[in-house]
This record gives C-alpha cells, structure tokens and sequence, in this order.
C-alpha cells in the first residue's frame, strides 16, 4: 500500500444547517445526531435490529443481527426471509402511495411519461411472470444493458421480486466489457434495447450484445429480452431473441413475490480495482435494502411530499442504491432522466428542476463543473434565469467536490438555501457512508463531513492505528455495517485481500487516503490505489493498459492519472510502440487509433486524454515501472525527485517533450 496522497486545499467556511431544515428532520439537531452515534457504539446490534424491524417487511423475521463467525464474510439478520420488490412496490399497495407518482420520466427528446406505484407494481409483476414463464428461476443472473428508462427499473425490479441476481452494465460499455462480464458472471439471461438515445443520437445496444454472445463462454445465455426504445434495426437470432413487451403479453398483473432469505445475493455490480480485471461486488437482499432505505430517509431527509432527482444511470452503484431501490422503498415521487445535460442545450438540468418542481437533487461534480463553464459561456442559460425555489436539498457523489464547485452549485442552483450534501460512499459500501445530514451537520467545502450513525470510520497508518488529526492515512470502517458488500462474486479470495489486508485489524480498507481535522470532518483525498476517477467513473489504471497492449502496435504502456478542471481526472498513457517513435503528425493519427480501440475495448469513458509515445518507460533497474515519476510528467511539472534508481533517466525528458 502506498502512503501518497495527493493533498486537497482544506477550506475554513463554515455553513451551520438551515433553521427550516432542523425543524421535523428526520435527524434534528447535533444532539440527537451524536445520540444515535453513541447507541450505535455502545450496543451494534440493538441499534441494527430495531431499524431493521421498523423499516423493512419481513415475511419471516430474523432472530439474527450480525454473524461474524465468518468474516469479514459478515451475514446480517441471516435467518430472516422478505423480497426486495415488495419491499419497494406492494407495500404501498393499499396505502394513500398507491396512486402517487412514482416515476416522472423524461425522455432524451422531451417526452415525459408518469407511471403511479399501482401501475409501476403491476408493470414488474407483468414482466416478472413473463420471465418466470420462460422458466427462469431464483439464483439465476440476468444481464441488464439497457438505457436510463421505466423499463430499466422495472427489469431490475422484477429480477429482485423472483430472486434473479441482477447485473446491470453502463450502456457506454463496450461489447467487450458486455462479454466479460456476462461470462463471469454466469450469466443465463440478457435484459436490453434496441437502442438508446443521448443527446439526440441514437447508439446501438442489442448490437453489442450480439457481438458479446458472438465472443463465446456466454452459451449459458437462453433468451435477450429486448425494450423497443427507438424501433431502429436490429438482428434478430429467433428462439432466443424475445421483444420485452410479447414477454409481458398477456401476463397477470400480479406476481407472488419470492420469500428470499435476507442474505439472498440482490445484485452484483462490476467495479474497478487495482488490476486489470473489474470485480463484481455482490450486495445482499436485506442489508442492501436497510441502508439504501435508511440513507434516503436520513440523507436525503426525504418527506412524502419531496419530488426527488438523482441523475445517475442504472448502470453504476448511485442508480441501484438512489434511483431503483431506496426511492421506491421510501415511496417517493422521483424523476427518471433517459438524456444528457446538455442537450438540447445546457440549461437541461435547469429547466427540468423547474418544470418538475424538483425539490431534492443529486449530481456529479463532473455535471457541476462542466455545466459552471457552460452556464458562464451562455449566460441565458444560467441557472439563475430558472425559478429552481422547489429545491431544498442538493447532493453530490461520486468524487471530490472542489471548493470552487461547491460554492458554485451552492450559491447559483441552491440559491444559498440549501445545503449541498458531499456524500461519500463506494459500490462496496451500498449506500451513503460520510456525509452532512440536513439537520444536523454544519457544511465546510470540500469536505463530506461525518459518517452517520451505525458507520465507524475512522483514518489508520499501515498498522492499523488511527493517526493524530490533520495526518493523512487510510480511510477505514472499523466495525461491519448491513449494506457492506458480502463477496466478490467467485473470487472470495480476492474479497479478502482487497478489502480486509490482515495487518489492518479485521479493518474495511476502503481503498481511499483521508485526514480529519480538528473538528473530526473528513477530507477525501483521492485513491491510494492504481484506480483512477474519471468523471465520478471508476476506472483501473490496468484495465486502460491491457486494452492498450492487446493493440498491434503497442509493446508496453502505462497509464496514470492527471488533475483535470472538469472531470477531475484525466487518463494519461505512456505508450511504447512495435516501430521507431513517430513524427508528429504520424503520432497524432496514432493516438487517434488507440484511442478509438480504447473505446472499443472498454468503452468510451476509458479514452486516454493524451497519449505519450517513448522508446521506453522509466524503470527502476528491476524493471518496475515508476508511476510516481509518471504522474508528475504527465502533469507538466519538472522532476525534482530523486531518479538515481531509474534505468533510463533520459527518457524521461523524452516523454515530457513528446506530445
Ligand atoms: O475515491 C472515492 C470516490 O469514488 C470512489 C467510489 O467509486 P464508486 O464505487 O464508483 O462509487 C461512486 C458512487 C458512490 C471512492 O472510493 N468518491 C465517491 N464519493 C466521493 C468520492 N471522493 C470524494 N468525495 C466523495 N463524496
């Protein structure tokens, strides 16, 4: 593990919560706050329970909390048996919910399309049995490549609802992507779309797919369930190709629920880690549900009358855990965006707060710092020209807010009335982890403040110890929580290793350098892994490589990452060529190959920014690439560390010169 952090500015504004907003939260006040964390400390598993009673249905209830007899493969309220999907559509059935919204969806071109929690439930039991009737049943997985759509939820849903653990792969992904992990995953069944729409474009989906089954390894795979979105053209394989709406056909608009045991796998989600290979995080039926549930509640402080937006695709963790599960279980009003903020034109994000009265919102910075410039370059398009008054809570996820962006997104969409709520949180983690809560939490730019009750965090050296305050370490949860992911889907080897390293204690090892400061808040500071963050997207300096090597010309590369003012990082790679180094201009047509390829391998967020070419790489004389120095050309800056270990120190001057 390394120590290297990259340091973040730490601000001394501090903005105290909104009187308005203490009064009735969910969590009020300071007081109440540390009164939970407290009952959480001091006994774990009451606090558990009695949340997990409260807010879940159980058909059987559990006698168990926690069972460590196996970790870090921790089991939570083991004995008991409920169904997600009815957790999240028939409990509502019969109350005043049943004929609220609970999708407001808007398509990319402007459609908008409201379905209720009667219709929505009845849409995922129709679909369900049409899947059930094509024999698939409980523990079997299902692929989902499809766009940001009712349909999306409502596959989801009904793999949950019959116990069919879901895959859901970002539609940016590439065939290739698509194979990889439709194979390791096992996959028996394909949920897609002919197409999907961004930004007035259309881009194949069921053609990917195809391609994916072509690869081989997937002969597993009896059906691809197809969503009509765009009726444009698709290949048809008859036996195996199924349109969506003939599934659903003449089926019953009622579907008994599968009684599933707590610790019945929900999904598995494909992140990356530190080598070349993504890792399909798995989440647990009920412990998934209880946190999804209880951070929508707490974070979010969500009221039934709120009309709640989060803006993530389905394809990562934030569209499972704040767009397919912990809305609906809370019964919420929620917009479901199909489109770009962007197009048509940049005021899109704006413009939809105010048509649909949005009153919670929760974006990336990525989104808020592209759309600061955007808002600057075309001033009538400005948040300030939109009535955004509905809103009363802003969220951001995914990666660091810089100060500059905070202050941006607090002063111009949340018009200094609403708290811009840091949550930080990973695909491992289920849900929120630490973040300000509305009612409670005094905000500091740049920082994500506190971990909630029932999360012991906490900044520890490579022993395992917490460092003194203001000292950088690793970022760590000391003790499980439900929603923590359970394995890694075949790999429980790897679970281990990656997340609980045997000289941290039994510690959750949460891959990411942070400090505290003097109040106790958190500063993020970036990975302590060869992981990089792009856009709020996590990517795998390895996987970019692999995808680089596996190209005729490439005979080694090596990617780092490099501070960038809109996507927070950006991708620099390091290529060593099969031919003499190019001249400019061949360099550039060379650069434009791998790139496509890039994008072709994985997709086309895995896109290096700027590609390097040298006749070497910078190596230690045992051959060990040192990324270190890397990361330093790669940002421009003159190499002031030692290099007398290099091999090559020469080269170095090369790959800072070449363009
Ligand atoms: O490095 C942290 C960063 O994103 C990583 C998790 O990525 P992923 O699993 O794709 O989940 C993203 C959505 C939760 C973390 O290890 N990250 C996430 N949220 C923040 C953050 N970094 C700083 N501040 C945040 N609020």
């Amino acid at each position: 593990m390394s120590t290297e952090i990259e340091s973040v500015l730490i601000e001394n504004r501090v903005f105290p919560p909104f009187p308005n907003l203490v009064k009735g939260a969910a969590i009020s006040g300071m007081d109440a706050y540390q009164t939970m964390c407290e009952d959480a400390r001091k006994n774990p598993d009451a606090f558990w329970e009695k949340l997990a009673r409260e807010h879940l249905v159980w058909d059987k209830p559990f006698t168990q909390i926690v069972d460590d007899g196996k970790a870090p493969f921790y089991r939570w309220f083991g004995d008991g048996e409920l169904n997600v999907s009815a957790n999240c559509l028939d409990k509502h059935l019969g109350t005043p919910t049943a004929n609220k919204t609970a999708i407001i969806f808007e398509a990319d071109d402007g459609k908008v399309t409201q379905i209720t929690y009667k219709e929505l439930h009845a849409r995922v039991c129709q679909f369900a049995n049409g899947i059930k009737a094509l024999g698939y049943k409980a523990g079997e997985r299902a692929i989902i490549y499809m766009p940001m759509s009712i349909e999306a939820v409502v596959a989801m849903q009904a793999c949950a609802r019959l116990g069919i653990i879901h895959s859901v792969v970002f539609g940016g992904f590439s065939s290739k992507s698509l194979h990889e992990r439709t194979v390791d995953v096992g996959a028996t069944l394909v949920i897609t779309a002919d197409e999907q729409m961004r930004g007035g474009r259309s881009i194949p989906l069921k053609s990917a797919v195809d391609e994916s089954l072509e690869m081989g390894g997937c002969e597993g795979v009896r059906h691809v369930i197809v969503y009509r979105r765009t009726g444009g053209q698709v290949q048809w394989r008859d036996g195996r190709d199924l349109w969506m709406h003939d599934v659903c056909g003449n089926q019953a608009d009622t579907c008994e629920p599968e009684q599933l045991n707590a610790e019945h796998p929900l999904f598995i989600l494909y992140t990356s880690g530190s080598t070349g290979k993504p890792k399909g995080v798995q989440h647990a039926c009920a412990g998934f549900l209880l946190w999804a549930l209880l951070t929508v509640k707490w974070t979010f402080d969500a009221k039934d009358s709120d009309v709640f937006w989060c803006t993530a695709d389905v394809g990562w963790v934030t569209g499972h855990t704040y767009v397919t599960y912990g809305p609906l279980a809370a019964g919420l009003t929620q917009v479901v965006f199909e489109g770009v903020p962007t197009y048509p034109d940049v005021g899109r994000f704006w413009d939809m707060i105010q048509r649909h009265k949005v009153s919670i919102f929760y974006t990336a910075p990525t989104a808020i710092r592209s759309l600061t410039k955007a808002a600057e370059a075309t001033p009538e398009r400005h948040p300030r020209e939109y009535d955004l008054t509905s809103l009363r809570i802003i969220g951001s996820v995914g990666e660091p807010i810089n100060p500059e962006a905070w202050m941006w997104y607090y002063t111009n969409v949340g018009g200094e009335r609403c708290p811009v709520l840091d949550t930080w949180w990973q695909t491992e983690t289920g849900a929120h982890m630490i973040t300000p809560l509305p009612g409670v939490t005094p905000l500091k730019p740049g920082s994500c403040t506190l971990p909630l009750p029932g999360i012991e965090a906490a900044i520890v050296d490579e022993a395992g110890d917490e460092v003194e305050r203001g000292k950088g370490g690793f970022l760590v949860m000391k003790r499980p929580w439900p929603g923590m992911i359970r394995t890694i889907w075949g790999d429980p080897d790897r679970f281990k290793k990656s997340y609980f390293p045997p000289e941290l204690k039994g510690y959750y090892l949460a891959g990411d350098g942070a400090q505290r400061d003097s109040d106790g808040y958190f500063w993020i500071m970036g990975r302590i892994d060869d992981v990089l963050n792009v856009s709020g997207h996590r990517l795998g300096t390895m996987e970019v490589e692999s995808a680089l090597v596996a190209h005729d010309l490439v005979a080694e590369a090596a990617v780092v990452g490099r501070p960038d003012a809109t996507t927070g990082e950006a991708i620099v790679a390091f290529v060593v060529l099969n031919r003499n180094l190019p001249d400019d201009s061949e360099a550039e047509t060379i650069a434009k190959t791998l790139r496509d390829w890039v994008g072709k391998e994985i997709g086309p967020i895995a896109k290096p920014k700027d590609i390097r070419f040298g006749e070497n790489l910078p190596k230690t004389r045992s051959g060990k690439i040192m990324r270190r120095l890397l990361r330093v050309v790669a940002k421009g800056e003159p190499v002031t560390q030692d290099t007398s270990t290099l091999e090559n120190p020469a080269i170095l001057d090369q790959l800072s010169k070449a363009r």
